[in-house]
């Protein structure tokens, strides 16, 4: 079986404007997974070093170029788990992080805590000798101004719902060569968010979930209707009784809409490297590296492929 690795943007109604960077980003990001898993990474590596590629490029809602809450701060949330322990380490509520993946990586390797928040995040960073940064060297000019044109919660609710301005998480799941899956999730969240929410991506089974038994899942989305149906742990229910990835992606997003009137995406690998990029929303940038491909795409059904450039 060869490694799989699958990432997302965000699913939200990515203007033309943001179109070619959001797919270059995606793109970027798959490699960077790709490459990880091609020199004898885990599963777990390379969701790490794909988001972190995620996290870096300002294009995307999570590290640099995250969105603000209502007080014009950030407050990032991150998870990541391992499918082959279910392990799992998440922060919530994190400013001056510019990685909070791999502080969610420390967390469940270095703590016996599954998620550590705002504060006790920052001290446990200071502790193992994460650097911190300053917030504002992750503000872009772009969400301040974003920000300042939208300051109300409601009307940040409201973009997600319409799926007009909204700007959503990023991830990756991937399956290595030893048939172990991994997942991992980021975010900064709802744009004038008050100040403590934290939503689905960094709880276990709503906005991720590996298990070697089943799949690794990573959700976007409005979070408070992702929490409600714990997205990613009805997909992988749903592959639990024989569902194909794909199916249990479409399966388990249609009930999202059905129960809670919400769209979203996600992405999904099984242990044997089945994989689906689903969203319900008007777009949704991913991107796949399987052997020597890799596929991407933005618009429903667009499903592109080129050679993998190493
Ligand atoms: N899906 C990201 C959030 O709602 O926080």
């Amino acid at each position: 079986m060869s490694a799989v690795v699958v990432v997302h943007g965000g699913a939200w109604a990515i203007p033309d404007e943001l179109a070619k960077a959001s797919v270059d980003g995606v793109k970027a990001a798959a490699r960077e997974g790709s490459s990880v898993l091609r020199s004898g990474g885990s599963a777990l590596d390379a969701v790490e070093a794909a988001v972190r590629a995620l996290e870096d490029n300002t294009v995307f809602n999570a590290g640099h170029g995250a969105t603000l809450n209502i007080d014009g701060e950030l407050e990032m949330d991150a998870i990541i788990m391992d499918g082959k322990t279910l392990a799992s380490g998440a922060v919530s509520s994190v400013k001056n992080i510019a990685n909070p993946v791999s502080l969610a990586r420390a967390v469940m390797e270095k703590t016996p805590h599954a998620m550590l928040t705002g504060r006790g995040a920052n001290l446990f960073a200071e502790s193992i000798g994460v650097s911190t940064v300053s917030a504002d060297s992750l503000i872009t000019k772009y969400e301040r101004k974003e920000w300042e044109l939208r300051k109300k919660y409601m009307t940040g609710v409201m973009e997600e719902f319409n799926l007009e301005w909204a700007h959503d998480t990023v991830g990756a799941v991937a399956v290595d060569c030893a048939e172990n899956v991994a997942c991992a999730t980021s975010t900064g969240g709802i744009r004038n968010k008050m100040v403590g929410r934290v939503g689905d991506s960094p709880i276990i089974g709503c906005g991720g979930y590996a298990d070697n038994l089943s799949g690794a899942v990573s959700c976007t989305g409005h979070g408070e209707s992702i929490l409600k149906v714990t997205l990613a742990r009805l997909i992988l229910s749903h592959i639990e009784q024989g569902k194909s990835v794909s199916d249990a992606s479409q399966l388990s997003l249609q009930t999202m809409g059905d129960r809670v009137q919400s769209a979203g995406g996600a992405i999904v690998v099984s242990p044997s490297g089945q994989w689906a990029a689903t969203f319900t929303t008007v777009r949704m940038a991913w991107a796949a590296v399987e052997h020597d491909v890799l596929w991407f795409g933005l618009d429903p059904n667009e499903k592109q492929e080129e050679m993998l450039r190493l």
